[in-house]
């Protein structure tokens, strides 16, 4: 056995983690900081809590992160960033406000322009320090060396070591008022992160016990928080699993992300929707070839009975995301989605050539792609 593990960011978390912010950013001697969201954290008051938090710091707010943000936008806030003299860049909102304040951290340091970085470890110089508070829990961008753009329609990613933030500060408060179809959304996400991570073949010991406790946070918790968004208990939970989906994602994710990408454009998903319609048959079709692992992951799931085969564990596992989906009133086929039968071998070609994983379990071609695209269409586990 072999395996590496980098994780330098500080995490602090709980309810009221946020009043650390002013310390967290004291102790990094920053006076004067940019903070990077979109216009609804403006809005519903959380830029003026986090603003406050930061103390005597002066503040600079950058409000333009949309959905799935486009390079445009990595451009502009890199643009901002380079014109004032910041000692610091806060992160406040989803994956994509994290992922915006962690290009922008690289921009302020390394010259030229945002699509130049597009790709793996370009940044050459060490990025202005960030600080990351998440508001939703699910995507784990507080921890994950990568910041995702739209470029030319496609997704694309500027991926760097050097992107890890310097502290990410997790208070579940903040995702109190989330409303119910982002905590559905941002929730899956954070399941498939773990669920994902756990059967890659780039899992270590240490990625598959905080997988395994994260699958069973969420799969635990998710429905109570979207029922009743005021059950504190879940929401913590929720936001625990989330950050544990962060650190897994060390793993890589295997094709249920890339499969979410071929369908996320098309039927303007959001993210964590279009990666949970694929898992339950990713999950199950991957059980066979990843059978030492299956009764952990079904207990994680709380599904699965001693002395089942990996096969059975595997559609086990299937059929309680199914019912997670069902109960999130998140379609549970491709076909219910709205894709074309005639387009199947198109999205498969495509989740093969655009979104390659070396580290899938289980190797793939046009023919089984197109096959396990047919499955899901036709919203069949696997036998
Ligand atoms: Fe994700």
């Amino acid at each position: 056995m072999s395996f590496s593990y980098y994780l330098p960011t500080k995490i602090v978390f709980g309810f009221g983690a946020l009043q650390s912010l002013r310390d967290e950013a004291g102790q990094l001697n920053a006076t004067k900081a940019l903070l990077v969201t979109d216009k609804v954290m403006v809005k519903t008051g959380v830029v003026e809590k986090v603003t406050k938090a930061m103390g005597d710091a002066a503040v600079d707010v950058f409000d333009e992160v949309e959905a799935e943000p486009r390079i445009e936008v990595a451009q502009s806030v890199g643009e901002q960033v380079r014109r004032g003299s910041y000692g610091l860049v806060v992160g406040v909102g989803g994956g994509s406000s994290m992922d915006m304040a962690k290009v922008a951290a690289g921009l302020a340091t390394n010259p030229g322009p945002a699509r130049a970085f597009v790709g793996n470890n370009l940044l050459s110089k060490p990025p202005l320090s960030s600080i990351m508070v998440p508001t939703t829990a699910g995507t784990g961008a507080e921890l994950t060396v990568t910041s995702m753009v739209t470029l030319d329609g496609h997704k694309r990613w500027i991926n760097s070591p050097l992107l890890l933030p310097k502290a990410a500060i997790v208070d579940p408060e903040l995702t109190m008022t989330m409303p119910r179809g982002v905590t559905a959304a941002t929730g899956l996400d954070a399941l498939c992160h773990n669920a994902e991570a756990y059967i890659s073949t780039l899992a270590s010991p240490i990625t598959d016990s905080i997988a395994l406790e994260g699958v069973r946070l969420v799969s635990s918790n998710l429905e109570r928080a979207f029922d009743d968004g005021t059950d504190r208990k879940a929401r913590e939970s929720m936001s625990l699993g989330a950050l544990l989906g962060g650190i897994s994602l060390q793993a890589k994710m295997v094709y249920g992300h890339s499969i979410g990408y071929t369908i996320a454009t098309r039927f303007r998903l959001p993210h964590g929707v279009s990666c949970g319609i694929p898992l339950p048959y990713i999950i199950s079709g991957c059980a066979a070839t990843c059978a030492p692992k299956m009764s952990r992951l079904a207990d994680a799931f709380g599904v699965g009975v001693e002395g089942q085969e990996a096969a059975e564990l595997g559609g086990a596992i299937g059929k309680r995301v199914i019912e997670l989906l069902k109960h999130l009133g998140v379609p549970t086929s491709m076909k219910e989605l709205g894709v074309k039968e005639e387009d199947l071998p198109v999205l498969a070609r495509e989740c093969l050539d655009m979104y390659p994983r070396p580290n899938s379990p289980l190797a793939f071609d046009q023919r089984s792609m197109e096959g396990l695209y047919r499955t899901m269409w036709e919203g069949q586990l696997p036998a």
